[in-house]
C-alpha cells in the first residue's frame, strides 16, 4: 500500500503536487489528467495510480507496471508561465529531475538518453511521456506522465532498452513514498529554472547525457539515419552530424 501520510511528510513543494489523487486503477494517468471532462484544472495536480488498464509509452508502446510495485503517474500543468515557454524543453525537466531525486536518495548513477529516458547502467529506469491539449496554437493543458520501475524484478514484453529497477541496481526494496516526494520536490526546483532559463535546464541535461559526441543511429519507424550526436538545440531538437552537414531530427531513438 502507498502510505499517503508518509508521502505528505515528505513533500515540500509548494505547487506541484499540492492537489495529490490517489487512485487504485484507471485507463492511463496521462489520458485521465488531459481529458477536459474530468473536470481537474488545478496546476501542479498530480495523479497517481495503482495500476494503468491502458497505460502508454513514446510510439505507442504499452507501459507495462506491475501493480503496487512502482510509480505511475502524471504532472498536469495549466499555468500560462510554462506552456507559453518552449514547453518541449519541459521534456527535458521532467526526465532530468527523475535522474536527480535517483542519485539523490541512493546514489546511483544516472545517465539521460534523448529525448527522456533515464537509464542506470545502461538499462532503462524510467520513461517520460508528455502529452497536450491545445485550441488553435496555444496549449491548453499539458501532461507529463511518469512512469519509474521502483521495486520490480521481472519484466514482460519486448524491450529496445533492457529495463531495470532502483530495487533490481540497489538489492534492496525501496520505499515508493520516498521516490515520489523526492521526484516531485527536485521537478518542482527544475521548474523553476525553467521559469527563468530553459537553456539553463538543457545544459544540466546535457551534462547527464552520455551518447554527446558519440556515433550513433535513429532509428524513426523503418527509416534509420546514422551520425554523430553533435548537440541538442535551444528547442530540445537532435542534431545529427554527417558528412559536416547538420540535420535536425524531431523524433526517434537513439543507439549507439
Ligand atoms: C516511455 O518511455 O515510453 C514513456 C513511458 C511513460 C509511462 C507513464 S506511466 C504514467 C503515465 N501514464 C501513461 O499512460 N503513460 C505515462
Amino acid at each position: 500500500m502507498f502510505s499517503l501520510e508518509n508521502f505528505d511528510i515528505k513533500l515540500n513543494t509548494d505547487i506541484i503536487g499540492r492537489n495529490f489523487i490517489y487512485t487504485d486503477e484507471i485507463d492511463s494517468t496521462n489520458s485521465f489528467l488531459l481529458n477536459k471532462s474530468n473536470k481537474f484544472s488545478v496546476d501542479g495536480t498530480v495523479l497517481l495510480a495503482e495500476k494503468q488498464e491502458k497505460g502508454h509509452g513514446r510510439n505507442k508502446k504499452v507501459w507495462y507496471s506491475t501493480r503496487g510495485y512502482n510509480l505511475t503517474f502524471s504532472i498536469l500543468l495549466t499555468n500560462k508561465k510554462y506552456l507559453e515557454k518552449n514547453f518541449n524543453i519541459l521534456n527535458f525537466a521532467a526526465s532530468l529531475a527523475v535522474a536527480n531525486a535517483i542519485e539523490n536518495i541512493y546514489q546511483l548513477k544516472t545517465e539521460l538518453k534523448w529525448p527522456n529516458d533515464v537509464l542506470v547502467n545502461g538499462k532503462k529506469i524510467a520513461g517520460i511521456l508528455m502529452e497536450s491539449v491545445s485550441r488553435g496554437n496555444k496549449i491548453e493543458r499539458l501532461v507529463i506522465g511518469v512512469g519509474i520501475n521502483v521495486n520490480q524484478i521481472l519484466f514482460q514484453g519486448n524491450f529496445n532498452i533492457t529495463p531495470t529497477s532502483i530495487k533490481l541496481e540497489l538489492n534492496e526494496t525501496v520505499e515508493r513514498e520516498r521516490v515520489l516526494a523526492e521526484y516531485l520536490n527536485n521537478f518542482e526546483e527544475v521548474l523553476a529554472k525553467f521559469e527563468a532559463s530553459p537553456a539553463e535546464v538543457l545544459k544540466d541535461w546535457k551534462a547527464k547525457c552520455g551518447l554527446l559526441g558519440e556515433k550513433i543511429s535513429i532509428t524513426d519507424g523503418e527509416k534509420t539515419k546514422y551520425g554523430v550526436f553533435d548537440d541538442i538545440d535551444e528547442e530540445g531538437f537532435l542534431l545529427l552530424k554527417n558528412k559536416g552537414k547538420i540535420e535536425k531530427i524531431y523524433y526517434g531513438d537513439v543507439n549507439i
